[in-house]
């Protein structure tokens, strides 16, 4: 049976070494340590799965904003999420994506960005993210840009660029 909760202290070394298979380097491994370091950190949004007492699968949610002319507004990045090889097209990530969103709605929050796999995301309900008038300041392929709307209309209200914590500078 696979659990999903949020990390622990003795989680850091298995996650860390979970990203690093998954992505084959370092860069998003070192990324959540880094972010884990910064005042914005969200403990309950880095989510394990954890099977026989094995962390299997990782997922983060990190705080960004979305800046207009008008205002500045609270949203948050999918970034990274992982999951250890031997484990992959189980369904481990789907359920890693499934139970943070709606920890992500719990906390209130009601816009999600990624920047990732155009075959994977829009299956959770993800759309390109430029269609609803956002934008980012580094360049980034349009479909690989999406976002969810965790409230009906939250985009309806909201545009501009995301601003990505500058932890992200470092492996973008
Ligand atoms: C992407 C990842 C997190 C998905 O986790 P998972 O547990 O394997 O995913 P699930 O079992 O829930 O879903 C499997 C589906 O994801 C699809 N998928 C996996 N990797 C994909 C990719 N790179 N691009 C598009 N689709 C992908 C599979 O094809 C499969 O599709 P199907 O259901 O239509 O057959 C995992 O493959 C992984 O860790 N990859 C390496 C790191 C990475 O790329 N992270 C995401 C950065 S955006």
């Amino acid at each position: 049976m696979m659990i999903i909760r949020p990390e622990k202290i003795k989680d850091y070394t298995a996650i860390h070494k979970v990203n690093e298979l998954a992505f084959g380097q370092r860069d998003e491994a070192d990324l959540i340590e880094a972010l884990r370091k910064s005042d914005s950190f969200i403990p309950e949004l880095s989510l394990v799965a954890v099977q026989k007492g094995e962390v299997i699968g990782h997922i983060l949610f990190s705080p960004v904003v979305i800046k207009s002319k008008e205002r500045v507004i609270s949203a948050l990045a999918l970034a990274p999420m992982a999951v250890h090889p031997k484990f992959q097209n189980k369904g481990v990530g789907s359920k890693l994506i499934y139970r943070g969103l709606e920890d992500c709605r719990r906390l209130g929050y009601k816009i999600v960005v990624v920047i990732g796999h155009s075959g994977y995301y829009p299956r959770f309900g993800f759309l390109p993210a430029r269609d609803k008038g956002l934008d980012v300041a580094f360049p980034v392929p349009d479909e690989a840009f999406m976002v969810l709307e965790l409230g009906p209309g939250a985009l309806d209200v909201t545009q501009g660029e995301i601003i990505y914590p500058p932890e992200f500078q470092e492996v973008s």
